[in-house]
C-alpha cells in the first residue's frame, strides 16, 4: 500500500547497528531490448501446451506438480518504462483483466454499480477492493479437492484496504463528501476488506474465467468470525465486552502479502491494522507502551489520533481505542483460511507473532519441520522465522495431525552481523520464549501471550537488527536455505535526511534514525534493496545463517553510499522493491510498490512494474509496468508454469500526491497540485480509468491474467 501507508515509526528501540559499508558485487547487467505491447481484453489464441520436463526443487514451493524448465532463465524481452494507463507487457504475452473490485463472488450477487452508490449488503457479495497478495490453489480430476490441475482452481486474494474517495460515492456537502458518515459506511468498508476465495477455469486459448456457479466462491470480510489459536489465545490482553473469553475476533483488515501451508491452505496477514483505529479524545489519556510500540491512536496519516482518517472510530464504538482498548491487539495476526472448506471458520495463528506482517513464506526442512519466514514492514522493524514444534507428514498433507503445526513453535528474529567486507556478513536467529534472554515477567513479559502480543517489544529486548521496512520474503525452490527478503525503502535511517520522496524524513520526537549498518548500507534508502541468506548447512531451521546484499535498486551513475548495485542499469532501473516470489523454475520475479512521480531521484523509472530476476547471475529485467497511480503486487502461475496471475492495486490512487506529473487518461498533464479526495471522489476518473478505460465510472483493483502466445513457460 503508498497512500494509507503508515507513516510512523514506532521503534525506540536503540538497537544494534553496524558500520560497515556495503560494496557492489553483482555483474550481469540486462541486456536492452524495450519492445511495448498495448494492454487488452482481446482474446489471443493459446496454442497449447510446449514441452516440459521435470525439474528437481528442493525448496519453498510443496505444490505436487509438475515444474517445467527451460534454457533461458530470462528469455523475454524487456520493456520500457511507462507513465501511461495501462499495463504492459512483453513482445509475445498477452494481458487480460479479471475479478474487478465490485464483480459478483457468485452466481446471483449483484453487479457492480459503477457510481459506487451500493452499501454493503452488495459489497459483501462482490469482490473486495485492493488485491494484495494471492494464491492459486489447483483442484484435482474430480474438481472436489486439492489436485494439480493447471485448467482449474482457486485463487485466494487478499484485500488489503480501501480508498474512500472511490469507494463511497459522495454526498451533498459540497466541502465533505464523506458525510454523513455512517454505521452503514464502516460496514461497507468492512465489507471490501478481508480475502476472496474465488473458483477459476483456463479455456483452451489461455483465457481465465470466473466459475461463479462454484459453491468454493467465498468472501471473508473485516466482520466475519474467526477462532483464535496459539499461545496468546484467550489472554486477557485479548479480551473485550464483546469477546470476553478472547478466542473469537470479528474480521481480518489490511490482508498485504499472504503464504499458504503445504497442508494447502491459505494464510492472510494482516499489516496496517493501527490505522483502522481512532481515538475519540486524542487529549484524554496517555497512549500505552503497547499501543506507541504499534502506532495505535496515534497520527498514522490521517490526523491527530484518526489513523488513516476512515472515521470508522467516530460511527462504530470497536474502532474506538477508549470504548474497546484490546479490540487493535485482536489485529496483526497471520490468519490460516481453508480455500477447500467454504464453510470452515478462518483461524488467527498467534504462534506466529503480532506485528505489521507483510508475507509468510514457508520451507518445510528435511525432517519435516515447517519454517516459517515473516517482515514488519514498518520503518526500522524486524524480520522473523517461526520454526514448528511438530513435523509435516507429506504422505497426507490434509491430515488433521498436519493441521495445527503452526500453534506450536518457536519465533525467532533475526540479527545481522558485518562480515569483513562490505555487502555480506553472518547472522543469528534469537529465540522469542519466554523466560529466555530477558523476556520474563520482571521486564514486561508477563508469558508467552505477552511475548506475542508485544513481539516487537520483545524484539528490542534480544537485540533484534532495525532492517530498511521488511516486505516479501521469498525462498529459492532450488537451493533449499537460501532465502530473499525485499527491504522497500527507509526514508529514516542515517544522518542524511530524505529527499524528494519524504519531506518528513528528518528527526521527529519518538522517530529514531539508526545509522546505517552492514546489511542496511544506505542513508535515507530512497530505492530499497533485496538482501539474500543461507542457513547454516542448507537447514531452515538453523541458528545462524550467511547472508549478501543481492540488489540495491537506483539510479545508474550515482556514485558513493547511495550508487546501486552493478546489476541495475539504465534498462531496468526501478524503486521499492516489495513482492517478491519465486517461480518452480527458479525465476525471481520483483515487483515494486513507490514512487510513479517519474522525477528528481525516480526519473525514467515510471509507473510501478515487476521485474524478473535471475539468482545465479544477478541478471534483471523488466516484464510488466502497470497503470497509473497503481502498485502491482500478488503474483502466482498455475503448476504448469503458463498462465500467470498479477495484481493490480489501487490505480489511480496519484491524484492526491503532489509533484506527480499526471497524464491523465484526457490526455492533459498536469505536474504539482494535488487534489484532495472531496475533489476525487467528485471526478473519479480524473485520474485512471484502469482497466475499463473509455465507460469507466471509477478505476478498480484487479487480476491481470498473463499468458504467453505460443502457450509456453512464462519468462523462458
Ligand atoms: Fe502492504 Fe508492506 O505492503
Ligand atoms: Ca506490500
Ligand atoms: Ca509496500
Amino acid at each position: 500500500m503508498s497512500k494509507r501507508e503508515d507513516d510512523v515509526v514506532s521503534n525506540g528501540s536503540g538497537n544494534i547497528h553496524l558500520q560497515t559499508v556495503v560494496e557492489q558485487q553483482l555483474a550481469s547487467p540486462a541486456r536492452r531490448a524495450a519492445i511495448r505491447r498495448g494492454f487488452g481484453l482481446a482474446t489471443i489464441p493459446f496454442l497449447g501446451a510446449g514441452s516440459a520436463a521435470a525439474l528437481g526443487g528442493c525448496g519453498g514451493d510443496d505444490d505436487p506438480a509438475p515444474a517445467a524448465t527451460t534454457s533461458r532463465p530470462l528469455g523475454f524481452s524487456a520493456v520500457n518504462t511507462s507513465s501511461g494507463d495501462e499495463v504492459i507487457v512483453p513482445a509475445g504475452y498477452a494481458a487480460q483483466a479479471i475479478l474487478l473490485w465490485g464483480e459478483p463472488i457468485r452466481a446471483g450477487a449483484p453487479a457492480f454499480a459503477r457510481d459506487a452508490s451500493q452499501g454493503w449488503a452488495e459489497q459483501e457479495q462482490q469482490i473486495g477492493d485492493n488485491h494484495d497478495g494471492m494464491h492459486f490453489f489447483a483442484l484435482n480430476a474430480g474438481g472436489d479437492g486439492p489436485g494439480t490441475r493447471s485448467d482449474e482452481g482457486l485463487l485466494a486474494i487478499n484485500h488489503e484496504y480501501i480508498n474512500p474517495e472511490y469507494l463511497y460515492a459522495p454526498g451533498d456537502d459540497t466541502d465533505d463528501w464523506l458525510l454523513p458518515f455512517t454505521v452503514e459506511k464502516v460496514r461497507k468498508g468492512l465489507a471490501a476488506h478481508g480475502v476472496s476465495v474465488v473458483h477459476v477455469q483456463r479455456a483452451a486459448n489461455g483465457t481465465v474465467s470466473h466459475r461463479l456457479d462454484s459453491r468454493y466462491n467465498r468472501r471473508i470480510t473485516g466482520y466475519t468470525p474467526m477462532d483464535v489459536s496459539g499461545p496468546a489465545a484467550g489472554s486477557a490482553l485479548l479480551q473485550t465486552a464483546a469477546d470476553p473469553t478472547g478466542r473469537e475476533v470479528l474480521g481480518t483488515l489490511n490482508n498485504c502479502a499472504h503464504g499458504y501451508t503445504p497442508w494447502r491452505t491459505y494464510l492472510a496477514c494482516e499489516e496496517n491494522f493501527n490505522g483502522y483505529f481512532g481515538n475519540t479524545d486524542p487529549a484524554g489519556r496517555a497512549l500505552t507502551a503497547l499501543e506507541r510500540r504499534y502506532g495505535v491512536g496515534t497520527d498514522a496519516g490521517g490526523g491527530l489520533g484518526n489513523g488513516f482518517g476512515y472515521r470508522w472510530h467516530t460511527a462504530d464504538p470497536r474502532f474506538d481505542i477508549n470504548a474497546t482498548p484490546n479490540e487493535p491487539n485482536r489485529f496483526g495476526w497471520v490468519v490460516e483460511i481453508d480455500p477447500f472448506d467454504p464453510d470452515s471458520k478462518p483461524v488467527k495463528r498467534t504462534a506466529l507473532g503480532r506485528f505489521k506482517h507483510e508475507n509468510a513464506e514457508h520451507v518445510v526442512a528435511a525432517d519435516g519441520t515447517v519454517v516459517v519466514y515473516m517482515g514488519d514492514d514498518e520503518r526500522n522493524e524486524y524480520l522473523y522465522k517461526f520454526v514448528s514444534s511438530g513435523r509435516f507428514d507429506a504422505a497426507n498433507p490434509r491430515a488433521a495431525a498436519n493441521r495445527n503445526l503452526l500453534d506450536s513453535g518457536t519465533l525467532n528474529v533475526a540479527k545481522f552481523t558485518g562480515g569483513s567486507t562490505g555487502g555480506q556478513g553472518t547472522g543469528t536467529w534469537i529465540p522469542l520464549a519466554h523466560g529466555q534472554n530477558g523476556l520474563t515477567a520482571e521486564n514486561g513479559f508477563a508469558d508467552q501471550a505477552a511475548v506475542l502480543v508485544n513481539a516487537r517489544a520483545a524484539a528490542d529486548r534480544v537485540g533484534a537488527t532495525m532492517m530498511d521496512r521488511p516486505e516479501w520474503v521469498a525462498a529459492n525452490p532450488n537451493k533449499r536455505g537460501e532465502v530473499y527478503c525485499t527491504l522497500t525503502n527507509n526514508s529514516r535511517r542515517g544522518t542524511t535526511p530524505a529527499s524528494s520522496n519524504n519531506a518528513a524524513g528528518t528527526t521527529t520526537a519518538g522517530s529514531a534514525r539508526p545509522p546505517v549498518d552492514a546489511v542496511n548500507p544506505r542513508s535515507s534508502n530512497l530505492w530499497g534493496h533485496i538482501v539474500r541468506w543461507n542457513e547454516a548447512g542448507g537447514d531452515p531451521k538453523a541458528i545462524a545463517f550467511s547472508w549478501e546484499i543481492f540488489l540495491l535498486a537506483g539510479q545508474p551513475g550515482v556514485t558513493g553510499e547511495r550508487a546501486p548495485s552493478a546489476n541495475i542499469n539504465g534498462s531496468n532501473v526501478f524503486n521499492s522493491p516489495d513482492g517478491l516470489w519465486f517461480d518452480r523454475n527458479g525465476r525471481l520475479w520483483i515487483q515494486s510498490d513507490g514512487s510513479y512521480t517519474n522525477a528528481g531521484d525516480y526519473a525514467g523509472m515510471g509507473n510501478n512494474q515487476m521485474l524478473c530476476a535471475d539468482p545465479a547471475t544477478g541478471e534483471v529485467r523488466r516484464f510488466l509496468v502497470g497503470p497509473s497511480g497503481c502498485e502491482v503486487t500478488g503474483v502466482v502461475m498455475t503448476p504448469d508454469s503458463r498462465t500467470m496471475f498479477v495484481n493490480i492495486q489501487h490505480p489511480g490512487e496519484m491524484g492526491s500526491h503532489p509533484n506527480v506529473p499526471r497524464n491523465a487518461p484526457t490526455g492533459q498533464q498536469q505536474i504539482g497540485t494535488a487534489w484532495n479526495d472531496n475533489q476525487i471522489a467528485r471526478e473519479p476518473t480524473r485520474f485512471s480509468r484502469f482497466p475499463e478505460g473509455a465507460g469507466s465510472g471509477r478505476p478498480r483493483s484487479c487480476t491481470v491474467v498473463i499468458r504467453k502466445l505460443d502457450g509456453g513457460v512464462i519468462g523462458s
